[in-house]
């Protein structure tokens, strides 16, 4: 049932997993980037080039490429324009329908419709589903209520940053899902804030999705106990499959993080740092203070994990057997039946 190491570099099986693994339920986006007028993000997902936008308090996901002659109508990215192409101006409605062509009789246009995928917001996620069912949200629901994510309706990211990994996507998925080598990998970060690769562990899955708590040792955190009582000493994760990370650390902080894979050995990262809502009811100076020691504490973790994933990218395509999974990194297992059990299906 495990990966085999070809599968980490493989240019055929990168096309078989825009299909089977990234061609169904994703993560869009955060629901923040659609709320200016004609907000957009343009990107490629699975075997479709995709806009995601909002109009009304209704969201949709269109195929991003004009109906006249094949351009990309926004450029890849986050921005905001009406949905109108940049070469010869056909123009769209939020639905997709074409609603302009400069100098055209309608009628020698056959195709109107950009074709259009159902798109769904859970607590200010966005999720749609390219195979055209409406986005399955019942075990992503479960696992944000496993960990504690919730946001306050209105809140915004103090930190986005993206980071480019020349590692395989499924390389971000196995790290993070396991908790291994936090001792041996993170001793600047998370190991000085009391995290331990032996330290208290729970983990638990839901449908495709899964979860974990880590403990921190008692003892390092009087200080933030006695600055915020209800606070607590626990990182937790959940990781929506395929492509979206989402963290809570002392029930302070919120972490968002997806990626798409741009090649079978590269995937961008990108991040969002939150306030949750236990910190934004604190005295100002306390917010800022943990946003302060926030932003530096996660583009750290990101750098270490990056440089092994990188280096275990180069390292794959020598392996003689697939990975050796240990008791410690179950979540990675359940990770890699779900894997395989979308690229096997018949
Ligand atoms: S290609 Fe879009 S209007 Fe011509
Ligand atoms: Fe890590």
């Amino acid at each position: 049932m495990s990966i085999r190491p070809e599968e980490y570099h493989s240019a055929e099986v990168f096309a078989r997993e825009r299909e089977r693994v990234f061609g169904s339920r994703l993560f869009a986006g955060s629901a923040w980037r659609f709320d200016g007028p004609d907000a957009y993000r343009a990107y490629l997902a699975g075997n479709h080039a995709l806009v995601t936008r909002k109009a009304g308090d209704r969201f949709h996901t269109l195929d991003n490429v004009c109906l006249h002659r094949g351009n990309l109508i926004h450029p890849l990215g986050y921005g905001e324009k009406p949905l109108r192409c940049g070469y010869h101006a056909w123009q769209y409605a939020p639905d997709g329908a074409l609603s302009h062509a400069p100098l055209a009789d309608p009628a020698c246009i056959a195709r109107k419709q950009l074709q259009s995928y159902p798109t769904a917001e859970l607590r200010g996620l966005l999720f749609a589903d390219l195979s055209g069912r409406a986005p399955a949200l019942e075990a992503a629901r479960r696992v944000l209520d496993r960990i504690g994510f919730d946001l306050d309706a209105g809140a915004r990211p103090f930190r986005c940053h993206s980071v480019e990994h020349r590692a395989n996507w499924k390389l971000l998925v196995e790290n993070v899902t396991e908790a291994y080598h936090v001792s041996f990998l993170h001793g600047p970060s998370f190991v000085s804030q009391g995290y331990a690769s032996a330290g208290g562990y729970e983990w638990g899955a839901e449908g495709d999705c899964s979860w974990h708590v880590m403990h921190a040792k008692e003892g390092l955190d009087a200080r933030v106990r006695r600055l915020i009582p209800q606070s607590h000493r626990e990182f937790t994760h959940a990781f929506v499959y395929p492509n979206l990370f989402v963290a809570v650390t002392s029930g302070l902080i919120a972490y968002i993080g997806h990626f798409l894979p741009t090649s079978a050995g590269t995937t961008l990262l990108e991040t969002e740092l939150y306030e949750t809502p236990l910190l934004m009811r604190q005295k100002d100076a306390i917010r800022e203070h943990f946003k302060a020691a926030a932003g530096p504490f996660s583009a750290l973790v990101i750098e270490e994990d990056r440089v092994q994933l990188e280096s275990s990218q180069l390292g794959l395509p020598y392996a003689r057997g697939p990975h050796q999974l240990v008791p410690a990194e179950a979540r990675v297992g359940h990770f890699q039946k779900t894997y395989r059990e979308a690229m096997d299906a018949v």
